[in-house]
């Protein structure tokens, strides 16, 4: 299928200046200020990160990976929008589950305050947001599972998962998910995990610490330290992601 729509949709490319920011470029070229404006990138992910999105979740179909496909961590639904496209063209016997609190993260526990990066309550968003951007676009919305992912996750996952995007951005909240995705993914599925940086593998000095989320590498190391998957890190520019296919 095409994937423009990941670039397209909302405005989502973050790359190609706007009419004002060219003008403004020229002037700052002829004045010689090495500085360029670009649009903001979008909310919670930019198109690298759904390029990498894409093409996972496309190899599961194309492999017929038996299972469901689940978001942990939706937010307002960006990523969930290009799954449920993804899978209304090329899988429509799959069922799309999108798992958040609806209230942003958690308060940090011992392991992730350490940081000092996140808050309770970042990143809040209500589900009628999500909502909305469905109906604005005409999508059938996924099962929407509400709650703590401590509460919800265990009781609520599919029985067999074929893609999962893990977006919890604490230790925590990976933590909460991984055992039980891991445990019904089939072999062949594939989990894509969010903001996985690994900064001898792609050092990013000057990156801010919101997008380090320095928990989810450290919880999911520790959860893959005895499996037989390795984790392999995806470029997506400002964001960075990890992988791993399950055996
Ligand atoms: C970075 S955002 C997800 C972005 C989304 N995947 C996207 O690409 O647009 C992380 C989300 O995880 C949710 N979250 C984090 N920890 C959670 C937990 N323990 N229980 C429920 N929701 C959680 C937050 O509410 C937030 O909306």
């Amino acid at each position: 299928m095409h994937n423009a729509f990941i670039a397209t949709t909302f405005d989502w490319d973050h790359r190609s200046s706007t009419a004002w920011q060219r003008f403004t470029n020229k002037v700052l070229r002829k004045l010689r200020i090495p500085v360029k404006l670009s649009p903001p990138q979008p909310y919670q992910a930019n198109v690298e990160v759904r390029m990498n999105l894409f093409h996972l979740l496309d190899q599961t179909i194309a492999f017929n990976v038996p299972g469901d496909v689940v978001e942990l961590g939706c937010n307002d639904g960006d990523c969930t929008i290009v799954m449920r496209k993804m899978l209304d063209e090329m899988a429509p016997q799959k069922e799309l589950h999108a798992f958040d609190s609806f209230e942003g993260l958690p308060e940090p526990g011992e392991n992730d305050r350490k940081d000092g990066v996140y808050g309770k309550g970042n990143m809040a968003v209500p589900a009628e947001r999500l909502v909305e951007k469905f109906k604005q676009l005409g999508l059938k919305l996924p099962h929407l599972h509400k709650g703590w992912f401590e509460h919800t996750v265990p009781k609520e996952l599919p029985e067999r998962i074929s893609f999962a995007l893990i977006d919890g951005d604490l230790y925590s909240s990976t933590m909460d998910v991984l055992p039980h995705v891991y445990e019904r993914m089939s072999p062949g599925a594939i989990g894509m995990i969010a903001v996985y940086v690994d900064e001898e593998v792609f050092p990013r000095p000057g990156l801010p610490g919101h997008y380090k989320s320095p928990g989810v590498k450290r919880a999911v190391d520790e959860f893959f330290a005895d499996k037989p998957e390795k984790v392999s890190l995806l470029y997506s520019c400002e964001n960075s992601n990890g992988y791993f296919r399950k055996l």
